[in-house]
């Protein structure tokens, strides 16, 4: 059994359509949801799913172990970042893999506050025919490493922000649990 964990830091419906996909698997297991914020209604939704919880705050997100010794504890194979926003710091990357996905066709659009509908009010001001969601490694920057696969949405004049990130969602939703699966649970 390969086991995941997931970080976000608000709505979390990435994090739920990860939930519903692997939900009667018997080869993956979300072992835990992990968020900054302790409102955060991902935490309702891991709820639903019966998955267990854990809220950290700055502190020890970046000054203690808790975090590192949790997924330690827990056997982690993989950790996914699904709209977490905080920065990973050098303990996590060094001791997991991790992965993140982003609403827009890295390199364009990535970077320190460039997340959720920023990026896609970026997009439509700049006039872009294209958008698109990028999978890619987490390393100690912002949306800098390693792209492990890209889909692209056409955008169009009339587009709004809210058009795009709805036609970004409908691609996450469709290509990360696919994108978790592969690279788990291939030539096992
Ligand atoms: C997603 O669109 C994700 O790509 C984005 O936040 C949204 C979270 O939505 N992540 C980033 O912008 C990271 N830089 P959700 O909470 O409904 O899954």
């Amino acid at each position: 059994m390969k086991k995941i964990a997931i970080f976000a830091s608000g709505s979390g419906s990435n994090a739920e359509n990860i939930a519903r996909y692997f939900q009667h698997s018997e080869n993956l297991n979300i072992e835990c949801i992990y968020s900054n914020k302790p409102d955060a209604f991902v935490l309702q939704r891991a709820n639903k799913y019966h998955i267990p919880t854990e809220v950290f705050n700055r502190d020890e997100f970046y000054n203690t172990n808790i975090v590192v010794d949790s997924l330690k504890a827990k056997g982690v194979d993989l950790v996914v970042l699904a709209g977490f926003l905080w920065l990973v710091p050098p303990a996590l990357v060094n001791n997991f893999t991790i992965i993140n996905i982003h609403p827009a066709l890295l390199p364009k659009y990535g970077g320190k506050g460039m997340y959720g509908s920023k990026v896609h009010e970026a997009v439509v001001e700049n006039k872009e025919s294209e958008s698109g969601i990028t999978i890619h490694y987490v390393n100690e920057m912002y949306d800098d490493g390693d792209i492990i696969f890209q889909a692209k949405c056409e955008v169009f004049p009339s587009d709004s922000p809210d058009d795009v990130a709805q036609k970004v969602h409908a691609l996450e939703y469709e290509h990360f649990p696919r994108v978790i699966e592969k690279l788990l649970l291939d030539n096992q």
